[in-house]
């Protein structure tokens, strides 16, 4: 059976930063994965070009849109070629060949009596290329998914029946419980679809830059909906609508996207697909978001960070290697040097880095460089069959995208290697004249890290290449077979010095990103760099007083002209320190019911016009089924009485 992955393609409107460097790393481990255990594999990666907001972004840029997009697909392609990433076709929606198999799956789907047309009437989000019926926006304007003003629209278009679809896809997810990955992600999907799904508007007159009708419909006003045209990228990818020549490898194994893009994956593909009577992927995995140091980036921030800079700062594959794992795949991840530098230094250099110095200088030393494992079973049974126990427990972790626990469990390799070298002190035993017991315990090491270098070669291919180098053979399907399937031990060889492989990081390496924050490595306290290192998605004290939270007292109170929802506070914070904060709790708040009280503040947010009015910070409330409410200090307290 054969493996296709994918990585959603990535729009052409910016340049790549971290959020999507994860998705490509992940799917790049996968594919390597499965590479090594023997799968006929095929990984796909590239760019989406089409679409309104790219056709804006060249006008901002004073460029044809065609060169624009062509320069920023550029970009991406040589930054996954500066990480290695081992894809078999970066795909352009530009290219013919897709543009050719867009149309047929529209063909085939107006032939099916799936497409129709019609007229569309509704509100429009330019930055997330949707449209949102009236009763799903914020304040009856906003964009529920971004928070940007949608624009009304409309338009002649031609409708894609997903309404057909709604009982056949909720049957499909029921029968197969981990089509989406995490499994408990499948629960949203669900509740969309349960909610009501309206036929999917699949094409535009507002603006050109998209793929063209068939030739056959002769209606050029129009071109396709930029969602459609991008989704079919995995099956033209593949020659669908060409020659399809390698459309043996659909349907994809694992495709992998973002947890904001998961509705299009889960609902509106396979609905597509279904139409196309094209069997459906295997797993949609998606993956958390990515702030940096707790912050969303963004550019108007300042604050994106590009993944070049963090490679060429601390290594690109020390950089894949925290990436993946520092997070639970499905769950939301920050980015922070402190805690990157943690893990390079007590992981990839003392636990990992460290073992290999070590038997390189004891195997000078005893037996000049020769290793040799004829000992290793008499000496260190008990070492051999934990460690076995360790190879085996990580396929399905993989298997199930468990990056974070596949690693964790990988290192207790290099404890049961450290500890070994402490029990059995090799340095003792040559002193007792017991030189085939030292050099067994060498040889047991270096066992452990040819098995441990072939399973973490997914996730820093040039890094354990080198490895192995030292080690004497070579990471491919065979020395897979050899060593963790068949767990034969390595021949005897004479083993290679190596530079250190990863140096100590003492201080951040790449500027901070700009906001107030303590910015010494030193500042934060161990026991904190500890609980960071060992428990996933827990904060330090410290990222927690970067909130100021203050009490305050409501000192004014209106209604805001037109919105259900907002309401138009004064804050008193005490020392003439009012803020104005625009708060969503109208719904469950008259302006007397809040007058005089007192709520717990926001007090360092940074300002944002809500409706074009200035918001400077936010209160407390707690929200359940049963309605919100404020979130208040048990007495009253003086305005600005600090929180924590
Ligand atoms: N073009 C669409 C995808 C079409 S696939 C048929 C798109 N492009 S994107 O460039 O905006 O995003 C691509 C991927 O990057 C998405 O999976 C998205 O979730 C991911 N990320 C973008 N920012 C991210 C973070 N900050 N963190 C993690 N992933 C993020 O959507």
């Amino acid at each position: 059976m054969s493996k296709y992955i994918t990585t959603p393609i990535y729009y052409v409107n910016g340049e790549a930063h971290i959020g999507h460097a994860y998705t490509t790393f992940i799917a790049d481990t996968i594919a390597r994965y499965e590479r090594l255990k023997g799968e006929r594999t095929y990984f796909l990666t590239g760019t989406d070009e089409h679409g309104q907001k790219i056709e804006e972004s060249a006008q901002k840029n004073n460029k044809p849109t065609q060169e624009f997009a062509n320069e920023i697909s550029a970009t991406f392609k040589s930054l996954w070629d500066e990480f290695d990433i081992g894809y078999d076709k970066f795909i352009r929606t530009t290219d013919e060949d897709h543009k050719i198999g867009v149309q047929k799956a529209f063909e085939t789907m107006y032939a099916k009596g799936d497409i129709y047309k019609d007229f569309y009437e509704g509100h429009y989000c330019v930055s997330c290329e949707t449209f949102f019926p009236e009763t799903q926006l914020i304040d009856g304007e906003f964009c529920p998914d971004c928070g940007r003003t949608t624009n009304v629209v409309k338009e002649e278009s031609y409708f894609f029946r997903l309404s057909k679809y709604e009982d056949k896809l909720l049957a499909y997810y029921e029968d197969h419980p981990d089509f989406v990955l995490p499994r408990s992600r499948i629960n949203e999907v669900k509740n969309f679809v349960k909610g009501g799904l309206r036929d999917l508007s699949v094409t535009r007159t507002s603006f050109t830059w998209g793929v063209k009708m068939p030739k056959s419909f002769d209606d050029d006003k129009h071109v396709m909906y930029v969602w459609l045209d991008a989704l079919l990228n995995y099956i033209t990818a593949l020659g669908y609508g060409k020659d399809e020549a390698n459309m043996d490898y659909w349907p994809a194994s694992i495709q992998l996207v973002g947890k904001d893009i998961l509705r299009f994956h889960a609902i509106y593909w396979p609905a597509f697909l279904m139409s196309l009577e094209l069997p459906l992927p295997k797993h949609i995995g998606a993956h958390g978001w990515w702030t940096r140091d707790g912050e969303k980036m963004s550019k108007s921030k300042g604050n994106v960070i590009a993944p070049k800079e963090v490679a060429d700062a601390y290594g690109a594959e020390n950089l894949r290697y925290f990436m993946l794992r520092e997070v639970p795949f499905g769950q939301d991840g920050d980015f922070s040097q402190r805690a990157f530098i943690d893990r390079i230094n007590s992981e990839l250099s003392n636990d990992l880095g460290n073992l290999l110095n070590r038997i390189i200088g004891m195997s000078g030393k005893y037996s000049e460089f020769n290793i040799n494992s004829v000992d290793v079973l008499k000496y260190h049974k008990k070492e051999l069959t934990k460690m076995n126990e360790v190879l085996d427990s990580l396929d399905v972790l993989m298997e199930n995208l468990q990056t974070h626990r596949y690693l964790e469990e990988l290192w207790k390799l290099f404890a049961i290697g450290n500890k070994a070298i402490e029990e059995h002190a090799p340095w003792v035993k040559m002193k007792e004249n017991k030189k085939d017991e030292a050099l067994a315990t060498v040889a047991l090491i270096a066992n452990i890290l040819a098995r441990a270098s072939v399973m973490l070669h997914p996730v820093m291919p040039n890094t354990t290449n080198t490895i192995a180098d030292a080690l004497n053979f070579e990471i491919n399907n065979n020395s897979y077979k050899k060593f963790i399937l068949d767990k034969n031990m390595l021949e005897p060889f004479v083993i290679k010095k190596v530079p250190p492989l990863f140096p100590r990081v003492e201080e951040l390496l790449i500027p901070e990103a700009p906001r107030a924050e303590p910015n010494s490595l030193k500042d934060t306290p161990k026991e904190n760099k500890q609980v960071l290192a060992e428990e996933d998605n827990l904060i330090e004290i410290g990222q927690f007083f970067e909130t100021s939270l203050q009490v305050g007292t409501i000192v004014e109170a209106l209604e805001v002209p037109k919105s259900k929802k907002l309401l138009k506070l004064q804050v008193d914070l005490g020392e003439e320190n009012v803020k104005q904060i625009v708060a969503g709790i109208k719904e469950f708040y008259t302006t007397e019911d809040l007058l005089g009280t007192q709520a717990c503040v926001v007090a360092n947010l940074k300002p944002a016009k809500l409706m074009g009015m200035l918001s400077e910070g936010m209160l407390l409330a707690a929200k359940d089924e049963d309605g919100l409410c404020l979130v208040r200090p048990e007495k009253f307290k003086k305005p600005g009485t600090p929180i924590g």
